[in-house]
């Protein structure tokens, strides 16, 4: 019998709005697959009107892999799903969160940037959902890092070939306004990923950089940013970028591993905007600590984003 998933592509190569499936409910093994297929052509899929509660949410996020545990920046948890990472600007309580550095946090997303691209081992899907929107902004904006790859100048394709980023948490909270020196970063900890690589979901190549990347290695650190913020500026041209604004039950899912995304503006202190997430680690099982968010968070020490990191 064969599925009644629609996919209407949102720009020619990049992001589909999915249709005529209940994903609430266990899937057939087809149609996982089909969906898995759908995520790896699109980078992006948005999906309406869900009707996920947190117990569905995390359930359909394991037909990507792995789901990580969530950092617990908060230090109360919203939620009984120890996966679901919150992206909201309220706390425990519902009431708006007024604490500054939770606020530059919130501003360091808006930066163009890849979830978790400053770990060793990258997370691949991201699966936002909206519980409760503002009445105006707070959309996601995503680019596409594969056919912005494609279409770059082949001198430029030459000279990025076999670059590394260095990619640090810490350098793109510096940037949204955190106290941290340079010393302070490079104290702390990093990890290093090619400029370029291929996406195993799709056989493309992708450029892989954002607000993380702080420095190509082996580059002088001048040459190595203004060359990151060129292939920024480059991959978030308006061909490559769409925005999504959100209804409660909106869904959108992006792989890390071949876009950018960032959030819009909204009134965040006028206004609650409740959005959950949940990670997918990109590989196999892991073999490692099951979150390691809060792993580099202890390793890194306190931090103005989480003074008690045993919380
Ligand atoms: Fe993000």
């Amino acid at each position: 019998m064969g599925s009644n998933i629609k996919a209407v592509p949102i720009l020619p190569r990049f992001g589909a709005e999915i249709s005529g499936v209940d994903i609430t409910k266990p899937l057939e093994a087809a149609t996982q697959a089909e969906i898995v297929d759908l995520q790896n052509k699109w980078g992006v899929t948005v999906w309406r009107d869900t009707g996920l509660d947190d117990a569905s949410h995390v359930a359909f996020s394991r037909l990507f892999g792995h789901v990580e545990l969530a950092p617990r920046h908060k230090g109360v948890m919203r939620f009984s799903e120890p996966e679901l990472f919150d992206a909201s600007n309220i706390d425990a309580d519902g009431n708006i969160i007024d604490n500054e550095l939770i606020r530059l946090n919130s501003k360091g997303n808006r930066l163009w940037h890849t979830d978790s691209s400053y770990m060793e081992v990258r997370s691949a899907q991201s699966l936002l959902l909206c519980h409760e929107a503002p009445p105006e902004g707070g959309a996601t904006w995503f680019a596409d890092m594969r056919s912005a790859y494609d279409d770059l100048p082949e001198e430029m394709k030459t000279r990025i070939d076999g670059l590394v980023a260095e990619h640090s948490y810490f350098w793109s909270r510096r940037r949204a306004g955190y106290p941290y020196t340079e010393e302070d970063i490079d104290a702390k900890p990093a990890a290093r990923h090619p400029l370029v690589h291929f996406h195993e979901g799709s056989g493309r190549k992708s450029l892989f950089v954002g607000a993380h990347a702080r420095d190509i290695v082996g580059m002088p650190r001048a040459e190595g940013r203004a060359l990151i913020a060129e292939l920024i500026e480059w991959a978030t041209q308006p061909q490559y970028v769409f925005s999504v604004t959100y209804k409660p039950g909106d869904m959108t899912i992006w792989d890390n591993l071949c876009t950018l995304h960032r959030g819009g503006d909204f009134d965040d202190r006028g206004y609650r905007r409740d959005m959950r997430r949940t990670t997918v680690r990109a590989g196999a099982a892991p073999e490692t600590a099951d979150d390691p968010f809060n792993e580099m968070f202890k390793a890194a020490g306190p931090t103005a984003y989480n003074p008690d990191p045993a919380k």
